[in-house]
């Protein structure tokens, strides 16, 4: 079965790659779905942020990334694809992802698997990541060597 990943990966974090390979040992195939929350602004442009998860996803067999624009649901039944997977790292994101993933059932059928954060991984997200960058931190640690390159280049053009 094709499972879809989706997120909007502003950037991709290790956290993200964790959840991406667990999903690839489950499922035959692997479409990260790169969008936008409506609700959110981002720091990287959609092509940019697109690109950064290819860079990152490049060595895994299996693994795709392509870019989401409508619906999750649309997207999922244009590829074919039977589930959504996403990673929780509990509190109110958990929450939010349940309700998103009720109405993507109610709306076509798909089903959500929900995979707890790994502990390694459980404190790291984009924003904190954004944040920690912004103010002249390394963050090196918690996202793929291609992002943590992207965001010292970044940084020096500030
Ligand atoms: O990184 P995020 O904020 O968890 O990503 C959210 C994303 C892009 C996966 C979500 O906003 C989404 O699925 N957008 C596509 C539009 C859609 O289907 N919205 C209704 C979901 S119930």
């Amino acid at each position: 079965m094709r499972a879809v990943v989706p997120g909007s990966f502003d950037p991709i974090t290790n956290g993200h790659l964790d959840v991406i390979r667990r999903a690839r040992a489950i499922f035959d195939e692997v479409v990260v779905a790169v969008g936008a929350n409506s609700s959110k602004r981002y720091l990287f442009e959609p092509v940019e942020r697109l690109e950064l998860v290819r860079a990152a996803t490049a060595h895994l067999d299996g693994v795709s990334a392509e870019p989401l624009t409508g619906l999750l649901v649309d997207f999922c039944r244009s590829r074919g694809a039977g589930a959504i997977v996403k990673g929780g790292r509990g509190g109110p994101d958990f929450e939010f992802e349940v309700a998103m993933a009720r109405m993507n059932h109610s709306m076509t059928g798909v089903e959500t698997v929900i995979l707890p954060a790994s502990a390694q991984w459980s404190f790291v997200s984009s924003t904190l990541v954004r944040e920690v960058a912004r103010l002249g931190g390394d963050a090196a640690p918690y996202v793929p060597d291609v992002v943590a390159a992207r965001l010292a280049t970044r940084r020096a053009h500030d």
